[in-house]
């Protein structure tokens, strides 16, 4: 028992050497700890709080706050299945039920013995093969019965990880079309070493190109590099935000996966843009299996002098980039969270203004841009504003990274010049009978049939990717009921009417779903929206109601054909109800549902 503990320390000191004991590593001491120790001890947050000077309390803070990481003894194997309505389509559900029977578990619990936890996690973004699950932080696609058995049987057998078969753990990049972005062929180096010999001015180049950010929000890619290199402050930071949390979204993976020179060739050129030292990858923990591959694609870069000091020998151009990884918190793909959770804490929305651009890491100015706006970046300082502004629409320039999943034959990577219609990439997949498509994820729009014909861009619809496809067997209902589980559980609780108003909401919704609900709580569903859009801290919060709202406009029928209706006996008094309602509540509407569903 001492020996272990001794050997744990042992660990936990080369942790914290590789860390520099630079408490800002926090997060990552932490989840490396759990790596090598299995969970977190209460010994193991004594040492570190010792070796760092920060409180238990904090250290327990931030452990807690992230889904991966385990204050108590959680299982040698800690399996996860992943929880998308995708994966469920796929019989994800009957798969963990099938797999707890195997291992006598309840979901949730660990085995009496310790060998086993078995439980729900969020999108893994592995909707183009699932279901997907999670064992020990790595992914398993393609998940079948027989697969499920055999990973039973190796886990009772206390089979190592490494020796399970390599077949379960591929991943499979899936590309469906390509256009500029997958099929360029640009060489490591070679849009750095251009622009360095021809002095060209970075920023004009890419204000030029029209370039708007693939992470969602779309904001002009030059402005904010212009924006950061012209804050005040010596220090600067580029971010890559590689958390890719929205489910149905998998497109980052596979640039990280097949053109990570891209990526960070697009960081390299925004640090010199801006006059940045610094760069950070924020890789989501479900992308785990990438690290050691980035990490040896950065050396190279390094050994030929495309990264570290004097980069293609010019003095002073000095640019290096670390890789960090997440623990499994949606939450911290939202710009400034991802910085907290950079620096060390809990990944918490901070207020807005200021902004990164100004004060970001360590309160320096820092240009935080999606995998993709990296990628794209390089491509149309390659390739030259006017030939890149060719692609795609007037307001939306270049090609668009498409992450296909659900009821199509053909799921996975597509990319199109924006302003393709939703009926043309469904026509490409080989959808049939489609009911509807959730473009961008459950923050974004459910699309129906009548709209096929919309098109994807900022002009219309605009997208961080997501294309998940229902076919006529499908109920909306459901779909919307899974995304505000989603929601719920990955609200990070800072502010009360995110906090609880999903909650409310996933209560709202499964009240519904159990045949109880009424039409009182629809007009409630449409109230706790006004609340949530007026005081939520961040987009989370803003955007919590829309799977509800949307599906509500086109399919009504799928919530009132649950709905309870009320009837009441002749001497009910309605007036005096109403009144009642309206001075508790102090609202002018409260109690009309008694009005529309009363008989
Ligand atoms: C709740 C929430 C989650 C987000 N998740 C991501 C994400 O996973 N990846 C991403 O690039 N942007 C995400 N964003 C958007 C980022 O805050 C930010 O706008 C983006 O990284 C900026 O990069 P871009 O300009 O290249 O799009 C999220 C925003 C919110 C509100
Ligand atoms: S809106 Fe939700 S996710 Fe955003 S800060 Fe508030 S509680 Fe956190």
């Amino acid at each position: 028992m001492a020996a272990d503990s001794d050997r744990h320390f042992a660990d936990l000191d080369s942790i914290l050497d590789r860390h520099a004991r630079d408490p800002n590593a926090l997060l990552q001491i932490l989840r490396e700890t759990q790596e090598c120790c299995s969970y977190i001890s209460a010994a193991a947050i004594g040492r570190l709080s010792a070796a760092l000077d920060i409180p238990r309390a904090r250290i327990e803070g931030v452990a807690g706050f992230y889904s991966f990481l385990h204050l108590q003894p959680h299982g040698e194997y800690r399996v996860l299945f992943s929880d998308n309505i995708t994966d469920r389509m796929l019989g994800s559900q009957a798969l963990m039920d099938e797999m707890c029977r195997q291992l006598w578990l309840q979901p949730g619990k660990v085995s009496e013995d310790g060998l086993v936890s078995i439980g729900l996690t969020s999108c893994t973004g592995m909707c183009d093969q699932g279901p997907a699950m999670l064992v020990n932080g790595r992914a398993i696609t393609k998940l079948t019965h027989q697969r499920v058995q055999e990973i039973g049987h190796l886990i009772r057998n206390r089979t190592p990880l490494s020796d399970w078969p390599a077949d379960f753990f591929r991943v499979e990049d899936n590309i469906r079309r390509s256009g500029p972005l997958l099929d360029n062929r640009i060489a490591p180096g070679d849009v750095l070493r251009d622009v360095i010999e021809s002095g060209k001015d970075i920023v004009a180049a890419v204000k030029n190109s029209g370039l708007r950010g693939r992470g969602g929000a779309g904001f002009p890619t030059g402005l904010k590099w212009e924006a950061c290199r012209n804050a005040p402050g010596a220090a600067r930071h580029v971010v890559c935000n590689a958390d890719e949390g929205e489910p149905g979204t998998f497109k980052d993976r596979v640039l990280l996966n097949r053109h990570a020179d891209l990526v960070f060739e697009g960081m390299t050129l925004c640090a010199l843009a801006i006059g940045a030292q610094h760069g950070y990858l924020y890789l989501r923990g479900e992308y785990r299996y990438l690290l050691e591959p980035l990490q040896a694609v950065l050396q190279r870069r390094r050994d030929n002098k495309l990264l570290g000091k004097n980069i293609l020998g010019q003095p002073g151009l000095d640019f290096d980039i670390v890789i960090h990884v997440g623990a499994g918190a949606y939450i911290c793909g939202e710009e400034s969270a991802l910085i907290e959770s950079l620096e060390g804490k809990r990944g918490i929305p901070r207020n807005r203004p200021p902004f990164p651009v100004t004060h970001g890491y360590l309160q320096q100015p820092t240009a935080v841009d999606n995998v993709e706006t990296f990628c794209s970046a390089a491509l149309a300082i390659q390739m030259g504003a006017e030939n890149y502004r060719a692609i795609g629409t007037a307001k939306s320039s270049g090609s668009k990274l498409i992450s296909v999943s659900g009821d199509c034959p053909r799921p996975g990577i597509y990319e199109y010049p924006f302003g393709v219609s939703v009926r043309q990439v469904l026509d490409d997949c080989g959808a049939v009978n489609t009911r509807a498509v959730q473009v961008s994820g459950p923050s974004g729009v459910c699309v129906a049939e009548s709209e096929f014909d919309r098109k994807l861009g900022f002009e219309d619809l605009p997208t961080a990717g997501a294309f998940m496809v229902f076919d006529d067997s499908r109920d909306l209902f459901e779909v919307a009921r899974n995304f505000v589980h989603f929601f719920a559980h990955e609200s990070c609780g800072f502010c009360t009417p995110c906090r609880v108003g999903t909650a409310i909401l996933k209560q709202t919704m499964d009240k519904i779903a159990a045949g109880l609900g009424t039409q009182y709580d629809l007009g409630e569903i449409e109230h706790l929206d006004h609340v949530l859009q007026t005081s939520s801290h961040c987009g989370l919060g803003r955007t919590a109601c829309n799977p509800v709202l949307h599906t509500l406009k086109h399919f009504r029928p799928a919530y009132e054909n649950r709905l309870k209706s009320l009837v009441f006996s002749p001497a009910f008094d309605l007036d005096g109800a109403l009144a009642r309602a309206r001075q508790m509540t102090g609202r002018d509407d409260a109690g009309a549902h008694l009005k529309t569903e009363g008989v």
